[in-house]
This record gives C-alpha cells, sequence and structure tokens, in this order.
C-alpha cells in the first residue's frame, strides 16, 4: 500500500474512534455502549436506549424521567413546520423529512453560533421531534390533521398515535419499538458518516442530520427497505422466486435487503425483524408474503451465502412496517426517526474530539500546464 493507494468508499478505512457502538460482522454481533442489542431489544425501550447511545450509560429512574420529559416537551411540532408538512402532504415523505428537519434549523436562533451545550441539546431535542415529523407526515400524506403527542404514550406509541390519531394496542407500540431499538445506530454507515463530516466544520446538528437524511435517502443505504418489500410483492409467490431472482442476478442487479459492507453472516437485526414478519403476516393474512421472502432468502443464501451475502436490516423491516399500517414510501423515514439517536450521539461524540475531514483525491487528469484556447479557436 502506498501513499497513493485509493479506498473507494473508505473500505476499510478507520476514520475515528468511538464508544457508541460497535459492529461485528463477522460474528454478526450488534453492540450499543457495550450492551448486545438482543439483550436491549428484551429488556429496554427506545427511549432508554436513545439515552445510553447518547449519554453512555443505562438511565437512572430520574434520568429517564427528564429525559422522557424533554423528548415529550419537543415532539409537540411548531406551527410552521406543520404548515409546511401539510402543504406539501404529496411530497415524497424523506424529502420533505429533510426539508422540515432543515427548517426547524432556520427558525433556531441557537443554531446560527451554536455552542457545545447547545449541540446536546438541540441533539436531544430532536430524538423527540424527528420521530414526531414522521408521524405527522404520514398523517398529512393520509388527509387526516395533526395529532399533538399523548402525555401518556412512550415515543413508539406517539408514532403511532399521531400517525393515525388512533391510540395503538400494546402490541403495536411493542413492535414500534423493537424497530425504533434495531435502527438506532450501526457504527459509522453512510448517513452517520455524513453527519460527522458535517459537524466536523463545526456547522450545527441540525445541518448534520439533514445531511444524514439526505445520505440514508438513498437505496443503497436506508432506502432499500422500501424497495425489499416492493420486490417480495413483486415477486409475489414462492415458486415465482427462483425465475425472478435468477433472472435479475444474471443481470448483476442488486437485490435490495441483501448485502453489507460489514456483515459478511446473517444481520442480528434481520434475524429479530424475521421473526416479527413472520407473526405480523400470519396476523394479517399474509402469510404468502412471508413465504415468498423465506423463499427468496434460501435462494440468495444458496447462491451467494459463499459470498457473504444474507439478509440485512432492510429485508424483513418492510413486512413489519406495513402491518403498522406505513405505506412503503415512509420506511426510510421510519428508519431516521430512529437513526436519530446514532446521529446525535457520535456527532457529539466527534465534535468532542474534533478534526475537520478534509480526505484527499489521487488525481489522475491531465497535469498540462495546458495553453488556453480563445473560443474561436475551439472546434
Ligand atoms: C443499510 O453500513 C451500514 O451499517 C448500513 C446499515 C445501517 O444500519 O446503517 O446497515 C443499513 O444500508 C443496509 C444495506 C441496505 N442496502 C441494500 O440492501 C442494497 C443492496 N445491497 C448492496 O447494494 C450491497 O450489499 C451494499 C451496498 C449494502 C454493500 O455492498 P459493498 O460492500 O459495497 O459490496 P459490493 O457492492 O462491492 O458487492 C460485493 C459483491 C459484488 O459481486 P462481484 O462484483 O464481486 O461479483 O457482492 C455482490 C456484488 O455484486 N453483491 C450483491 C448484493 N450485494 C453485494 N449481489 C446481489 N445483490 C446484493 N444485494
Amino acid at each position: 500500500m502506498d501513499a497513493n493507494t485509493v479506498f473507494k468508499g473508505l473500505e476499510g478505512v478507520i476514520v475515528s474512534e468511538t464508544k457508541v457502538g460497535f459492529v461485528d460482522g463477522e460474528a454478526g454481533r450488534l453492540v450499543y455502549r457495550g450492551f448486545n442489542i438482543e439483550e436491549l431489544v428484551q429488556h429496554s425501550s427506545y427511549e432508554e436506549v436513545s439515552f445510553l447511545l447518547i449519554n453512555g450509560h443505562l438511565p437512572t429512574a430520574s434520568e429517564l424521567k427528564s429525559y422522557r420529559d424533554v423528548i415529550m416537551k419537543s415532539s409537540s411540532l411548531p406551527s410552521e413546520v406543520i404548515d409546511l408538512i401539510w402543504a406539501h402532504s404529496n411530497k415524497y415523505p424523506t424529502s420533505l423529512l429533510r426539508t422540515a428537519v432543515s427548517l426547524l434549523g432556520a427558525n433556531d436562533t441557537r443554531a446560527d453560533h451554536i455552542t457545545d451545550s447547545d449541540q446536546k441539546e438541540i441533539g436531544v431535542e430532536l430524538v423527540g421531534k424527528v420521530p414526531a415529523l414522521v408521524s405527522s407526515i404520514r398523517r398529512a400524506a393520509e388527509g387526516g390533521k395533526y395529532v399533538k403527542p399523548s402525555p401518556d404514550l412512550s415515543l413508539a406509541g406517539n408514532m403511532l398515535y399521531q400517525s393515525t390519531g388512533k391510540k395503538p394496542d400494546k402490541s403495536s407500540e411493542r413492535i414500534m419499538d423493537v424497530c425504533l431499538m434495531l435502527h438506532a445506530d450501526h457504527g459509522s454507515n453512510a448517513s452517520t458518516f455524513s453527519s460527522l463530516v458535517t459537524i466536523s466544520s463545526l456547522s450545527d446538528i441540525y445541518s448534520a442530520l439533514t445531511s444524514a437524511i439526505g445520505t440514508l435517502k438513498g437505496p443503497l443505504h436506508g432506502g432499500a427497505n422500501e424497495m425489499a418489500l416492493k420486490l417480495i410483492m413483486e415477486v409475489g409467490k414462492p415458486e415465482n422466486v427462483e425465475e425472478v431472482i435468477g433472472g435479475k442476478l444474471e443481470k448483476k442487479e442488486k437485490i435490495m435487503g441483501f448485502g453489507h459492507r460489514v456483515y459478511k453472516v446473517y444481520d442480528p437485526r434481520a434475524r429479530i425483524l424475521k421473526g416479527f414478519a413472520r407473526e405480523v403476516t400470519a396476523r394479517n393474512g399474509k402469510g404468502q408474503l412471508f413465504d415468498t421472502a423465506q423463499k427468496i432468502e434460501d435462494v440468495m443464501i444458496s447462491k451467494l451465502g459463499t459470498k457473504g451475502i444474507f439478509p440485512n436490516v432492510d429485508f424483513y423491516s418492510g413486512m413489519v412496517y406495513d402491518s403498522l399500517g406505513f405505506h412503503p414510501d415512509m420506511f426510510t423515514s421510519l428508519f431516521a426517526a430512529s437513526r436519530t439517536s446514532g446521529w446525535v450521539a457520535r456527532s457529539l461524540e466527534y465534535v468532542s474530539d474534533n478534526k475537520l475531514f478534509r480526505p484527499r483525491s489521487s488525481y489522475v487528469g491531465e497535469r498540462g500546464p495546458l495553453a488556453y484556447i480563445p473560443i474561436e479557436k475551439r472546434n
């Protein structure tokens, strides 16, 4: 390796040290501040997990109460953002979410000359605000009126309540809470990295999250969950899988919801989501959807398992979100609602021992120097 070696996509390059979370791609292990994700899903809640990621320890009862109070207060949206969402209710949800976060920043004078304490204060507010934005975007798209959060519901419960105007049943609230915990943080993924690049210039955390949402939107990253469910629906039934998936692979098309830059084994989040997907599709009479997904998994692992291609978080999440009444074009915004905790935690951590990101690129163009050619002499 010499000074001009290019690491395309920064593959394998370590850009920072972190204590927030760890992804063990060989063992298929996901850790938040030392806790295995399975342990947290079994015993914790998204509010607790969000506090853990940002503050580095599980909250005491009083810490959790004050944290929840801030989140609850923040999840009531300002009128200018409500007006924006309802005026643009037909826009693509992730684009509208990106715009709404940006408007929040434009309207917050703290963001203009940001201090370290403001960054954290705004970051925790956004943990409550972004899910409320996502729910309101769904509510507006479905023709409903704005719903204020209910103080007797969890953040997960309010996501469903502010989306539909109806208080959710316990099982739906639990499923929403688990989805939020599973998507909260995941190492130096593309959207987290873009938030670090933004905050490393000492810009404000609204800008960092606007960058992150824009990055998450791409189909190779957070946009895959929406496309994975559309693919499963397009295949339709197990007997179609060999032909459809085989055909796509022959054309070297990427199958959404499979493969990962770090996991070369089954994504532990996909394992948990698969269990919920099996349960909710059976309950909702959509068993064939799950059977088709299972068959796609079998075919993909048989063909590409030896290359380390397995289901990732995005393959089964769509069926679960669909069971909660979310339209597929809402799925990436749901991902953003949860990943706000990871983006905030890692942005605050990075900027506390900051170094502006400024990588190099290897110039392979014309060395010159070339003489200028007047326009009349150019052909
Ligand atoms: C997320 O980084 C994170 O942590 C992200 C995330 C998070 O929580 O933040 O986990 C969330 O973004 C999950 C990934 C969601 N994206 C998708 O499901 C889109 C489909 N997946 C692929 O685009 C791909 O797997 C990536 C982008 C996710 C990772 O690809 P890499 O590491 O850049 O690897 P690669 O594209 O160079 O592929 C290596 C080989 C290639 O074959 P060869 O050229 O060597 O013959 O594997 C093949 C690829 O063609 N391959 C696939 C495939 N993924 C990789 N072939 C078919 N279908 C796929 N999905």
